[in-house]
């Protein structure tokens, strides 16, 4: 089932740059959602830095697995220049206990804040303990971790992973509303254990299930690289008969994936539908290019929101416990228009 020209039509009349404000379904932490402020004090006190010292932030970046990923990195450190801190930043090459290692060494140098976006969800309560008794205030950014005691950081900034799936499945329903027969969907997922991975997923089968026709019939993850998404997309090509539509919860695995699909002989975009989620410049020039059909957008750019977090953290005002980012989605035609404004 092939149904390109209802995706094409779809696709020009529905312009769908939304604007969207996300924020209407947070699912992690336990306690998302949340608005209104928590109390900045945790078991020690948060101690401020003495007058006109810098502030020292500690940030333990994921590692540099993407094109998302290197934006978010230059966000973050272009941020905190701007805004005059001390930044401590480590790459953790998609290691968890390359990240425990790096907050433990924060702690120790007694910064003043400490950020970080957690490679996986679980495991975290530990550290963050440690953290909380040294009076040393953690930030989470991008990505959540699961642990019910959410007094163990002071806010967490950045996206709805789930909504984001959600957004992904919403444009197939719409896209496949007439289709007769089974629509062979094959997944490339995240990190496994990652936030974004778990929820895009959720998110997406939570919409698409309103269809019976549309069937995933392969998942595995590509760990949200071009390499492993390539890999994995030939080995689905190899073992499925016939693949409808890919759904890669990055750009990086998607433009992978589009590697392995034109070297079977296949025309991404058009034999194989493809749908994605970040946004990233080379996304949007395949998009342009009618090879990635649908992109939902992740916006790496947080660094900002998060140093004014910190500093309001060390100032001792009240913080949002969750603060969401703003996104939007992007047909072939829209990627088209906005590529010559897209900063990363
Ligand atoms: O956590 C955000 C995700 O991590 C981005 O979607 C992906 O590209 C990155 O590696």
């Amino acid at each position: 089932m092939k149904p390109i020209k209802a995706a094409g039509l779809i696709m020009a009349s529905v312009l769908m740059l939304l604007s969207a404000a996300c924020g209407s379904s947070d699912s992690k932490p336990a306690n998302a959602g949340e608005s209104s402020a928590a109390p900045t004090q945790a078991a020690a006190a948060t101690k401020a830095p003495a007058a006109g010292k810098k502030i020292t932030l500690g940030f333990s970046q994921v590692g540099a697995e993407s094109g998302w990923r290197t934006a978010n990195s230059k966000s973050v450190q272009d941020a905190a220049k701007d805004a005059g801190f001390d930044l401590k930043f480590s790459d953790a090459q998609q290691k968890q206990e390359n990240q425990i290692k790096a907050i433990r060494n924060y702690i120790q140098q007694k910064v003043d804040v400490i950020a970080f976006s957690p490679v996986v969800e679980s495991g975290w309560d530990t550290v963050l303990k440690e953290a909380k008794d040294a009076g040393i205030p953690v930030i989470l950014t991008d990505r959540a971790v699961d642990s019910k005691d959410t007094s163990l950081y002071k806010t967490f900034i950045g996206s709805d992973f789930v909504e984001e799936g959600r957004r992904a499945g919403k444009w197939l329903v719409d896209t496949y509303k007439d289709a007769k027969e089974q629509v062979n969907i094959v997944e490339l997922q995240g990190t496994t254990g990652s936030a974004p991975a778990n929820d895009r997923k959720a998110g997406f089968e939570e919409i698409i299930k309103s269809n019976p026709n549309l069937k995933i019939i392969a998942s595995q993850t590509g760990d949200f690289t071009r390499a492993k998404g390539k890999e994995v997309m030939q080995a689905f090509l190899k073992a499925q008969k016939k693949i409808d539509v890919l759904y890669a919860h990055n750009d990086d695995m998607a433009l992978g994936a589009i590697q392995a699909i034109e070297a079977a002989g296949l025309k991404p975009g058009k034999d194989i539908i493809i749908i994605s989620v970040d946004g990233v410049k080379d996304g949007f020039v395949a998009a342009g290019e009618g090879k990635i059909n649908f992109i939902v957008e992740c916006n790496p750019l947080l660094g900002p929101q998060l140093m004014q977090a910190v500093k309001d953290v060390v100032d001792g005002k009240e913080v949002t416990k969750r603060i969401v980012t703003k996104e939007g989605v992007f047909t072939s035609e829209d990627a088209k228009r906005e590529l010559p404004n897209r900063q990363y």
